[in-house]
């Protein structure tokens, strides 16, 4: 009902709203950053260039030769609107106020997705283009027609570079799609010129900082308020026995986690393997034990899930026995990854941490995680940050 009104008057208008209906608290921070995208917005409405441009090939080198900022407006056609860099501390709303801007915008393309999703799905279609043309030698070109075919406008969230084989290609990708006029907002807790800090071959990797730098603003948006540290410390995180009213409880905490229902499809990406597992939305993953325990995945698996995702809701955690110590053993081995990288866990169970393993092998190793478990429920815990 309110989407009406928010999709003829841009994100400004929605946030107000969202503040006013009580969903959201009042924040000067977030009301800055709002009217930013609002005037992003208004630049963007109707938006929608030739998805074809001029190839910048061999430009990228030369053109940042002097690492100066602006100069990288060389590559984008004229007119093209400058992008939007969110960055801030975890839980303070950037990507609550990016998917307001993104559900509102008014561009015929447009796309929201994960920076990470977005990395693997070009180092995936860079491969079956390699296949397809062999002896060929530049992917970069066609791989931006294809991207920039799709969406003239991209929401990339969680902004984030760590892997050397995403750092070689992103300055050239970027300057080909800011070349086909594509618009970028991103969220991020590290600043354009933090990226890829330390790690080795920054040097190489500075003009794609450069890059962004002149085709987008960066906001910082200072909130005092780790708005999902409160949440999340607001909501019960152990429900048992598994009933209508434990599955009715995660209903309620992923809607509170993540402003929706429900999420999109997620999978993990391990070794060039891609597992699904149930649905996610903002960082946080809905799945069960079974999907999680019950089959074959292995501590890689779990790793990436406690990397990739701030909180785990989990559903119908069973009691188990010594025929299930298989699934006692993965269980064992998903706790010690969330625990470990400060994952936050919202489960239903059929029994509380310390009956849901008494007897079987690693049974005593169970009373670890029983342990861990019960330490995962603590505020203390609960306000700890994520370690990605
Ligand atoms: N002003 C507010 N009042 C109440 N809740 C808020 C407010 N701003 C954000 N939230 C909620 O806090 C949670 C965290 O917000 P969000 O996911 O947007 O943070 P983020 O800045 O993207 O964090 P991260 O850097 O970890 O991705 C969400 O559930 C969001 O709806
Ligand atoms: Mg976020």
């Amino acid at each position: 009902m309110d989407s009406l009104i928010t999709r003829n008057e841009g994100p400004l208008a929605a946030y107000r709203a969202r503040v006013s209906e009580g969903a959201l608290r009042a924040d000067p921070a977030q009301a800055h950053a709002a009217e930013i995208l609002q005037t992003l917005w208004r630049n963007l409405r109707g938006y929608d260039p030739k998805p074809a441009a001029p190839e910048a090939k061999g430009f990228f080198g030369k053109l940042f030769g002097g690492g100066k900022r602006g100069s990288g407006d060389l590559a984008a056609p004229e007119g093209t609107p400058e992008g939007l860099y969110l960055v801030g501390a975890v839980g303070r709303g950037k990507s609550m106020l990016m998917d307001l801007f993104f559900d509102t915008a008014e561009v015929p393309r447009k796309r929201r997705i994960h920076f990470h999703a977005f990395m693997q799905e070009a180092h995936a279609r860079i491969h079956a283009w390699r296949r397809a043309n062999p002896g060929a030698d530049d992917p970069i070109p066609p791989l931006a027609d294809q991207i920039a075919a799709e969406a003239s406008l991209i929401c990339f969230d969680e902004f984030q570079v760590h892997d050397i084989t995403d750092a070689m290609i992103l300055g050239r990708l970027f300057e080909a799609l800011f070349a086909r006029g594509v618009v970028m907002v991103a969220t991020s807790n590290t600043a354009p010129q933090d990226l890829f800090k330390g790690k080795p071959g920054r040097d190489a990797f500075l003009p794609f900082i450069a890059l962004i730098q002149s085709r987008v603003e960066v906001f910082y948006l200072e909130s005092a308020q780790d708005y999902r540290r409160e949440r999340i410390r607001g909501l019960p995180t152990w429900h048992h026995p598994v009933n209508g009213r434990s599955e009715r409880a995660l209903d309620a905490a992923f809607l509170e986690l993540t402003g929706t229902p429900q999420g999109e499809p997620a999978s993990l990406q391990v070794l060039g393997r891609a597992v699904p597992v149930g649905e996610a939305a903002r960082g946080v993953v809905r799945t069960s034990f079974d999907e999680l325990c019950g089959r074959a995945l292995g501590p890689a698996d779990y790793l990436a899930l406690a990397t990739h995702f701030h909180t785990l809701v989990l559903d119908a955690i069973p009691r188990l026995g010594p025929e299930n110590f298989d699934r006692a053993r993965r269980f064992i081995t998903l706790i010690d990854a969330l625990y470990e990288h400060r994952c936050k866990l919202v489960a239903s169970a059929e029994a509380g941490p310390d009956l849901l393993y008494e007897q079987g092998e690693n049974a005593a190793m169970f009373e670890r995680t029983a342990s861990r478990l019960m330490e995962m429920q603590s505020q203390e815990y609960l306000g700890l940050p994520h370690l990605p």
